[in-house]
């Protein structure tokens, strides 16, 4: 035991799930469970999640909130992982929910979300997204545009509270695709050129929306907090007495390497609130924020088998495994790294330079460059961890390739909560 846990980083490695460890066949196990056993059972590519990890990161945060206030709520951004399996655990730890769409708003609900806990957010919703949310009585509706508040005011016979989305003129630190809070943004209302005071009148004018809150996400996978402190003073410039609601968004970045060090989930949390506690002194709102990436990313990790080596003498081995780009889409469009393990030998010393390769043919199709692993051998399980965050969720068929299954393990027990597709499923909406 003491042995495994010098030779090899997993134990105390903040990338991979709570509780991982190598086992006595010197094995990777998640969850309690050998994943060369589920790579045999459930096959690859397979999305593990570690059940308790998730529910852990939504307690952390919970009591993060619970220490400073009373009055906070803590919305799961469900795009990071939209299947039913992750919205169910999340609804019975007694999060909210942020849906982007109208079927994420439909899986929410089919998952047993209450309509009072569900936020719909979006840049262009259609008039079916919001008759949906509306009929199906979602408690909040953040506005994205002019043209959104009235519609939605024009559909409603009935008030409805929504939000104003912000965009609060920050800049965060991080990839600038996944940058949101500048005025140079797709989404919500800029403050400085003056639209978001104009859409708090507007909403105010309306016949049936109840202006209750602002919200500002000013990007995801972010490090650095004092971006956080801006963006709130930003909101108190537009806040009032009537805005009960102060959203101030998702964002927290996780460990997907080894070099990574983000700040805590409590850390993270005791920033928002002492910001708006400050800022807001004396009429001090709700506290929201929603986060995606940091509930489930580390919970989450990517099976999958090593089919191909393809070494070009003096200059690199390609591992090649059987998914990529369509189970992980993340390095090809962030340049996102990851690290990799090869599972069944996770306590060999990891000396070999290789890079690990999808199968889908684009030369961009590369899931680690430059991975550090121990030898790999053709039928090797290798895992990259880190992967519960937009991997399924921006999964695709690119290739005709059947998406993997997501298996939760807990307590030694393994369950498919997402069964694979299958090669009939890619035909099945074809209209012949
Ligand atoms: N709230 C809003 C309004 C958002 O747009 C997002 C993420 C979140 C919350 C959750 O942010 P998080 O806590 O997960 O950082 N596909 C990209 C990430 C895109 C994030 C989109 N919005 C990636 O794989 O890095």
């Amino acid at each position: 035991m003491e042995t495994t846990t010098k030779a090899n980083p997993v134990e105390s490695s903040a990338v991979y799930p709570l509780g991982s460890r190598v086992n006595e066949r010197g094995h990777l196990e998640v969850g309690g469970c050998d994943v060369v056993e589920l790579a045999a059972e459930f096959g690859t590519p397979a999305y593990v999640y570690v059940e308790d990890d998730m529910r852990a990161r939504a307690r952390a945060y919970k009591d993060a909130f619970a220490a400073r206030t009373d009055d906070y709520e803590i919305l799961f951004a469900s795009k990071a992982a939209p299947f039913t399996a992750a919205y169910r655990v999340f609804a019975e730890e007694g999060l909210s929910v942020d849906v982007a769409s109208g079927g994420e708003l439909h899986m929410a609900l089919r998952a047993g979300f209450p309509p009072e806990r569900i936020y719909l957010h979006g840049n262009n919703k259609t008039d079916a997204e919001l008759r949906y949310a509306v009929e199906a009585g979602v408690g909040h509706i953040i506005c994205d545009s002019f043209d959104e508040i009235r519609r939605l005011d024009a559909m409603l016979d009935r008030p409805q509270d929504v939000l104003i989305r912000v965009t609060p003129g920050i800049k965060a630190d991080t990839h600038s695709y996944i940058q949101t809070g500048q005025l140079d943004s797709k989404f919500g209302f800029g403050l400085e050129d003056g639209l978001a005071a104009k859409a708090v009148e507007e909403v105010r004018a309306s016949r049936h929306l109840r202006l209750v809150g602002l919200h500002a996400h000013i990007g995801s996978q972010i490090f650095e907090l004092e971006p956080y402190v801006r963006a709130i003073e930003a909101l108190g410039t537009l806040a009032d007495a009537e805005i009960r609601l102060l959203n101030v968004g998702g964002g927290l970045g996780i460990a997907y390497t080894a070099e990574d060090s983000p700040p805590s989930i409590e850390t993270y949390v005791d920033v928002k609130v002492a910001g708006v506690r400050r800022v807001f002194e004396g009429r001090v709102p709700r506290i929201l924020i929603e986060p995606g990436r940091s509930l489930v990313g580390n919970a989450g990790l990517t099976l999958y088998t090593v089919g191909t080596l393809k070494e070009i003498p003096g200059v690199r081995t390609y591992v090649a495994v059987d998914g990529g780009m369509s189970d992980n889409l993340r390095p090809m469009l962030y340049g996102a790294r990851y690290e990799a393990l090869i599972a069944n030998r996770a306590n060999a010393p990891a000396d070999t330079l290789v890079t690990v390769a999808g199968m889908h043919c684009e030369s961009s199709d590369m899931i680690v460059r430059d991975a550090r692993v121990a030898a790999p051998r053709l039928g090797d399980v290798l895992v990259t961890p880190a992967t519960g965050a937009y991997g399924y969720a921006m999964a695709s068929n690119y290739n005709g390739v059947p998406r993997p299954p997501v298996i939760f393990v807990k307590d030694g027990d393994a369950r498919v909560v997402v069964r694979r597709e299958t090669w009939d499923d890619l035909v099945a909406r074809d209209v012949e």
